[in-house]
């Protein structure tokens, strides 16, 4: 009876730590992008060129999101009277930046650099980031998942480094 006893409340408890789990992972999820920004109208119908709003993947690890320096260059007044611009409008006229959250981010204890795979890797965005350019909404999950496994699928693949301390520095 005392073992069957123990057995249930690990079984309790085991899926309890589960649901918990998911919660958490769940509520990360849970977040409203202050606009409704469309990467289909600006990188596929205008055809800016997505380093033109993510410039630090140039220069360094963060590819970074843009903000209202960089929106202010073609939102400084309003266009058609969308809803969305106007949105926009008003952060670049009071120089309010906008508050965007990010899906996209690793833990402190990795390393990880756009320079090194895009420019140095040549690497396409697609491979990692999916077919932004198609999206009309923010992204509200990642394509590949940041997980070490996806990491060290594609080290192997394409022979680069799986030392650990390359990404654990
Ligand atoms: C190089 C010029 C350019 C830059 C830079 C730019 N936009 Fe736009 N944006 C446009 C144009 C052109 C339209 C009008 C599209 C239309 O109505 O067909 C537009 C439309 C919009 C709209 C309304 C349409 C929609 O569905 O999204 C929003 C919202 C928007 N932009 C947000 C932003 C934000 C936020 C930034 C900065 C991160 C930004 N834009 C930077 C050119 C630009
Ligand atoms: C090999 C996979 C990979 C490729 C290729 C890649 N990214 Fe990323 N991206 C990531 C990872 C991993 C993160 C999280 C990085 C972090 O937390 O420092 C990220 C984060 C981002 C972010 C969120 C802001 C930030 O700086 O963390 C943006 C925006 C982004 N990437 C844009 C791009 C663009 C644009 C390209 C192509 C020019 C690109 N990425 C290519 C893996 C990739
Ligand atoms: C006009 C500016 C602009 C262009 C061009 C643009 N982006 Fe973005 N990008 C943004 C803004 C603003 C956000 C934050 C809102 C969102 O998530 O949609 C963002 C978010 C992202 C994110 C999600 C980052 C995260 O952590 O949540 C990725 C990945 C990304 N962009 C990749 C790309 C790629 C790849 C291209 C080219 C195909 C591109 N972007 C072109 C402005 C731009
Ligand atoms: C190509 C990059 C890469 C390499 C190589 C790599 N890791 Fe990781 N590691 C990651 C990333 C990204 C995470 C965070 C995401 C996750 O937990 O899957 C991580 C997470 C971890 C964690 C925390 C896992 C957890 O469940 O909390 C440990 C421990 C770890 N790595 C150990 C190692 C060891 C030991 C090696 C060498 C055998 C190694 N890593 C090699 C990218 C890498
Ligand atoms: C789609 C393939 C791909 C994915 C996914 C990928 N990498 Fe890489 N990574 C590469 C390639 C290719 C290189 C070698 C680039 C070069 O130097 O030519 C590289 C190089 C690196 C380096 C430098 C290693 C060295 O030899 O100096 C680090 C650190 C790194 N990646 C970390 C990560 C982390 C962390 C992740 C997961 C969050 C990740 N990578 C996901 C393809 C990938």
């Amino acid at each position: 009876m005392k073992k069957f006893l123990i057995l249930i409340v690990t079984v309790i408890g085991f899926a309890a730590g589960i649901y918990t789990m998911r919660g958490a992972i769940d509520k990360h999820y849970e977040f409203t992008q202050p606009i409704d920004f469309s990467h289909y109208v600006h990188a596929s119908k205008y055809k800016i060129p997505c380093i033109a709003c993510h410039q630090h993947v140039l220069f360094g690890a963060r590819a970074g999101i843009p903000n209202i320096e960089i929106c202010g260059a073609c939102h400084s007044t309003p266009m058609k009277k969308t809803p969305g611009e106007e949105q926009v409008f008003g952060y670049v006229k009071s120089h309010k930046q906008i508050p965007w959250y990010s899906i996209y981010y690793v833990p402190d204890y990795v390393y990880f650099s756009h320079l090194r795979h895009v420019v140095i890797g040549k690497l396409d965005c697609k491979l990692c980031h999916g077919d932004m350019a198609a999206f009309t909404s923010p992204p509200i999950t990642q394509f590949l998942k940041i997980r070490m496994s996806n990491c060290i699928d594609c080290h192997q693949k394409r022979h680069a480094s799986t030392d650990c301390w390359q990404c654990h520095r």
